[in-house]
């Protein structure tokens, strides 16, 4: 599905992003993995995907917390020359439940920076490469949360930033051939998606037709058809993989 394609993704050592990782490898895209920071564990995937599905895999690291680290990581893959033919911003981070009235200023900055600017500081950049080239394809990892604020509110609100700025990002490029969509997965099974307890995950599940969580591998299907030439007539949209939720 992604053969000859090359892409970058965001966040991708754990949770989601290692498994859209492991689905576009399988599907046969090169890839810059951009991970926080360099990691025995993830130097070691990297190279077994590489092995196993014949692509190349070229670990960028940026902490999204540092705009001149976002750049720098823009500026090593672009200095590869290559034509960028998709972009899959899933770095995010969220943060124990509290009242938004308590919630400091700085915290709600702190997460826009991660949740928000950072990526679209490295769309802008990457998006450039791809004007050059007239394709792409930029799929954002937004949240049920930007819909349902079943999460903190620096959360909620950066997810749902993330959607107007798909709704732009849209028009903007798509006179460029190059076509931007949000996946807005419901609580998954990762890190981020077990820090509830029994009690509150129990609520959360009755809420969703299927009742129990997404695997990061079903988030990752998605992100892979968006992504791909399947999905070739499919811009501004957010894609709710939520099992149903309501
Ligand atoms: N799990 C859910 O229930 C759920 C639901 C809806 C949406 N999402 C969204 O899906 C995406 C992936 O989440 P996940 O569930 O896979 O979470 P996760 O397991 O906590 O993984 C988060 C990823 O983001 C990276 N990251 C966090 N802060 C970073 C920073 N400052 N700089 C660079 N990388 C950073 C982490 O890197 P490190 O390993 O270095 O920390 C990790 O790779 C996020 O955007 C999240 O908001 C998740």
């Amino acid at each position: 599905m992604l053969k000859n394609k090359t892409a970058v993704i965001t966040g991708c050592n754990r949770g989601i992003g290692k498994a859209i990782l492991e689905n576009f490898a399988r599907n046969g895209a090169d890839i810059f993995a951009v991970v926080r920071k360099n990691s025995d564990e993830f130097s070691a995937l990297a190279e077994k995907l590489s092995a196993e599905n014949g692509v190349k895999i070229v670990p960028v690291y940026a902490d999204f917390s540092s705009e001149e680290e976002v750049k720098a990581a823009a500026k090593q893959i672009l200095s590869y020359k290559l034509p960028i033919d998709i972009l899959v911003n899933n770095v995010g981070v969220g943060l124990p439940l509290r009242m938004a009235a308590m919630t400091p200023m700085n915290s709600m900055k702190e997460v826009f920076e991660i949740n928000f600017f950072s990526s679209f500081l490295l769309t802008q950049l990457i998006s450039r490469n791809m004007v050059k080239n007239k394709k792409g394809s930029i799929v954002y990892i937004s949240s049920s949360a930007a819909y349902d604020g079943g999460a903190n509110v620096e959360y909620c609100s950066s997810k749902a930033a993330v959607i107007g700025a798909v709704k732009r990002l849209a028009v903007e490029l798509g006179p460029y051939n190059i076509r931007v969509n949000a996946v807005a997965p419901g609580l998954t099974e990762t890190d981020m998606g077990n820090v509830m307890n029994e009690e509150d995950e129990k609520i959360a599940l009755s809420m969703n037709i299927m009742k129990r969580k997404g695997q990061p591998a079903e988030i990752a299907n998605a992100a892979a058809f968006l992504a791909s030439d399947n999905a070739s007539f499919i811009t501004a949209q957010v894609l709710r993989v939520d099992g149903g939720l309501r």
